[in-house]
């Protein structure tokens, strides 16, 4: 696969980032992940879009404008789509770190633009027919809202997921542990009583989930949508829970540590909504 770094096509192999990029050091710096459909992009003004205001939080220059970013985006497609065969799907990842610059806690840096290009993997049929099984964690992000290197928490999170054999973990809020805030990777939603139900607050604002709440509010009739936050004890009465992510769309949740979700399947609007969005 063909990777670019600043602006350089170089072959995945190749490719080297400095031992003095303060994005390996301290995490420093940002990304996205966005995957084609029909080997074409999606989403990619937003998902640039997000990238900028990730740096903006962090004080981060990025080294090209949006258009550069956007063009090389294409570029990269094009150059990797043939070795992935006509039927695959590419995941792309565009990370900024803070780049080269003095050992320490320093700003004072040459930021680094990452370009890299994957086959999307081949997410198992059962996980959206069947729906899977999640756990909550007490653990947090430090700062919710930007798309950071750092993903400890989510690191450690998915760690306790796995022992439990789960496919995602919960995080919680920074303020409140008994506030379920969003997955390692994903947003999530609560159904009950035909509204759903989706946190606002220390999340990373999901494109999926600015999708599928519009898709729910033009649906017809209309589902209403609520933003706030959610409590471990609301799985309990929910119906239903679903997870959303860009490049999985929308996964259906049965369980909740150890407990089923409503009757246990995958519940009716959640299954309208994967409908829905696999059409849009
Ligand atoms: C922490 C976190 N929350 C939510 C999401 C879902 O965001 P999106 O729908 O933009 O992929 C992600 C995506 O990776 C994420 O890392």
């Amino acid at each position: 696969m063909k990777t670019i770094i600043n602006a350089r096509f170089i072959d995945e192999s190749e490719a080297v980032v400095s031992l003095m990029d303060h994005g390996l050091h301290y995490g420093d710096g940002v990304y996205e992940t966005l995957r084609t459909y029909s080997q074409k992009s999606v989403m990619c003004e937003e998902h640039i879009q997000r990238l900028f205001a990730s740096a903006k939080a962090i004080h981060l220059t990025i080294p090209a404008t949006a258009k550069e970013i956007q063009q090389q985006i294409q570029q990269i497609i094009a150059c990797n789509k043939q070795e992935i065969g006509p039927k695959n799907e590419l995941v792309i990842k565009v990370i900024v770190t803070r780049g080269i610059g003095q050992r320490g806690l320093t700003s004072s840096c040459t930021p680094t633009l990452i370009i890299t290009a994957d086959k999307l993997p081949i997410y198992p049929k059962n996980i959206f027919t069947k729906g899977v099984a999640v756990c909550t964690t007490p653990y947090f992000r430090v700062l919710p809202a930007v798309k950071s290197l750092n993903c400890l928490a989510q690191v450690c999170a998915k760690q306790e997921a796995d022992k439990k054999k789960c496919f995602e973990a919960l995080l919680c809020s920074s303020a409140d542990a008994d506030i379920v805030t969003e997955g390692t990777i994903t947003n999530l939603f609560i159904v009950k009583d035909k509204a759903i139900f989706t946190p606002k607050n220390h999340v990373l604002l999901g494109i999926t989930r600015e999708t599928v709440l519009s898709l729910a509010k033009r649906m017809q009739p209309a589902i209403k949508v609520m933003e706030c936050d959610i409590r471990k004890t609301e799985f309990y009465g929910a119906d239903e829970v679903f997870l959303t992510n860009s490049l999985m769309e929308i996964v259906p949740v049965v369980k909740v540590d150890g407990v089923a979700v409503g009757k246990g399947s995958v519940g009716k609007i959640t299954k309208e909504l994967m409908e829905t969005f696999k059409r849009s």
